[in-house]
């Protein structure tokens, strides 16, 4: 029988556990702990992901500051703003939505963020730390991915885990993530030739690609854990519907699997309380030190 992975229970419950600290923090310290989203642009996406974050941010009591710029924004506009956030008492996370519009430096904008505010934990200086085993802010969907594991109890140490796709926002922090719990760690991404014999070699598999239905039944060994990241958006031509579907082949995999992710309901809704777990943890790194 296979194991449904629940991110989406598993966030809720801790958004409530959550909304009890940042009630209780605020009684202690005089304000609740703030986080700036800052989005260029109208892409209609990256604006249900803002929403959908500042919405969260409100069902914990966690203050949004965040700001709204239109698409022909200028690089040093956008620098400014963030020096500004750095310096501002009140905001303890940054957040810079990706992706930005082309004529924008990304990797130059985040290496802006004051890294002991950088929520999405992308900075040079906390990809450093996660490097060397050191505290600091983690990036929100590989760390969501193995809380998510954790809650369930599932075991690393001596497990061959396959992550496929290498970014720096999610495939490579989650190898590290699962390195540093003694798994051992293969990284496949779109020059890996025979992928299938690579990902039947898990024990735990992570996809997270971006490419519908990437991973089938045939592909998975018995009995592994299938984590899916992915999150494509699929029309149906009838209809003109869309729906949102992950990198696995849900109907083939779960047969085969021991545990696996729902696509929504699995890793998205992790994602998401994990920022509010790290601008809580910057709020109280920032207060308490
Ligand atoms: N659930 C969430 O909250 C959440 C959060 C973030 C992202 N996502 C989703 O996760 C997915 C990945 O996001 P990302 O930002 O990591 O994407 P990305 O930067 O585009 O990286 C995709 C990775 O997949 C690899 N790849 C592409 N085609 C492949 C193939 N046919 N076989 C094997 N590997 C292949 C790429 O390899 P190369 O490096 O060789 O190009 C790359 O490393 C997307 O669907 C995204 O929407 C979900």
């Amino acid at each position: 029988m296979t194991g449904l992975l629940d991110g989406k229970a598993l966030a809720a419950r801790m958004q409530s556990e959550m909304a009890a600290e940042v009630a209780q923090l605020q009684t202690q310290y005089g304000r609740s702990p703030g986080l700036a989203v800052l989005m260029v642009g109208d892409n209609p996406a990256s604006a249900a992901y803002v929403r959908n974050k500042e919405q969260a941010c409100e069902r914990v009591g966690i203050a949004s500051y965040g700001q709204h710029f239109p698409a022909e924004t200028t690089q040093p506009t956008l620098e400014a703003a963030i020096q500004q956030l750095n310096q501002d008492d009140r905001v303890d996370g940054i957040l810079v939505q990706l992706p930005l519009p082309d004529h924008l430096d990304s990797v130059a904008l985040l290496n802006q963020i004051d890294p002991n505010k950088d929520a999405d934990g992308l900075h040079p200086t906390n990809l450093g730390r996660l490097l060397r085993g050191e505290p600091g802010l983690q990036s929100c969907t590989p760390a969501g991915s193995m809380r998510l594991m954790q809650e369930y109890g599932l075991s690393f140490k001596g497990k061959q885990a396959v992550v496929v796709g290498r970014s720096i926002l999610v495939g490579k922090p989650l190898a590290l993530m699962l390195l540093a719990e003694d798994a051992t760690v293969t990284i496949a991404h779109s020059r890996t030739p025979d992928l299938a014999t690579v990902t039947r070699s898990a024990d735990i598999l992570v996809a997270a690609v971006g490419r519908t239905h990437l991973i089938t039944g045939d592909m998975v060994k018995p009995g592994a854990v299938v984590i899916d990241v992915g999150i494509n958006r699929v029309v149906n031509p009838e209809t003109g519907k869309g729906r949102l579907v992950g990198d696995v082949d849900f109907d083939s995999v779960q047969p085969v699997a021991e545990w696996i992710t729902p696509v929504p309901g699995g890793i998205g809704p992790m994602t998401v309380t994990m920022l509010l777990h790290n601008t809580v943890w910057s709020y109280r790194q920032r207060m308490i030190g």
